[in-house]
């Protein structure tokens, strides 16, 4: 089977992050299907002044390995009912049109949180950001990972019920990428 090759972010700097913990989980479920690189979203704040005459460096790379990734992969906490600054400020840095490297990317989406929604609000305005950019996200993606206290510990994601939904979700990614990919071609 070819791989499609994904930039992975994670939405939390914790050491010790659940996020960045099923992150990994994920990549491992997928390994068969997908190569991953995970990007570090410590970029400087995002000021349109920065850009000219010379983007950041750090900026400057995040955005050419999203622009050639086959997929973009987020996988993050929520903070206040919504997104993580720093990840917002990174998906900023990714948006400015013309050529935004979100335009047409398949976008797949997973949340940890130790409450009862698992990131499910954080994940419905990154819906509406990831749209804006005429990013293309999983529909179907419901990867909401409850009460992550109890699911993943220092090895990652232990709960059965979890890991099935991920390989489902992983799958139907899969499919996404090559639907838009035959769509590129005609
Ligand atoms: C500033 C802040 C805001 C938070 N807001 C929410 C929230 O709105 N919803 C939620 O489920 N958890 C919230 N939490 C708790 C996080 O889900 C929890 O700290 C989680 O472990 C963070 O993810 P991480 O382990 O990957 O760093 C918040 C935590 C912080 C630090």
């Amino acid at each position: 089977m070819k791989k499609f090759n994904l930039v992975a972010v994670s939405g939390s700097l914790r050491k010790a992050s659940y996020n960045t913990a099923l992150l990994h989980s994920i990549i491992e479920l997928g390994r068969d299907r997908f190569d991953v690189s995970i990007q570090s979203i410590e970029l400087p704040l995002f000021n349109d002044d920065l850009i000219d005459p010379d983007e950041p460096e750090d900026v400057v790379a995040f955005k050419r390995a999203v622009s050639e990734a086959d997929g973009f992969l987020v996988v993050t906490p929520e903070y206040n009912h919504s997104i993580p600054g720093v990840l917002k400020n990174a998906i900023d840095w990714l948006s400015l049109e013309p050529g935004s490297p979100l335009g047409g990317k398949p976008v797949m989406i997973a949340g940890a949180s130790p409450g009862i929604l698992g990131t499910a609000r954080c994940q419905i305005h990154l819906r509406q950001v990831f749209a804006t950019n005429r990013a293309n996200v999983l529909p179907g993606n419901e990867i909401f990972i409850t009460q992550c206290k109890e699911k993943i510990d220092g090895e990652g994601l232990k709960d059965e019920k979890s890991i099935r939904q991920i390989e489902k979700v992983l799958f139907e990614y899969y499919n996404w990428i090559e639907f838009w990919k035959r769509n590129e071609k005609s």
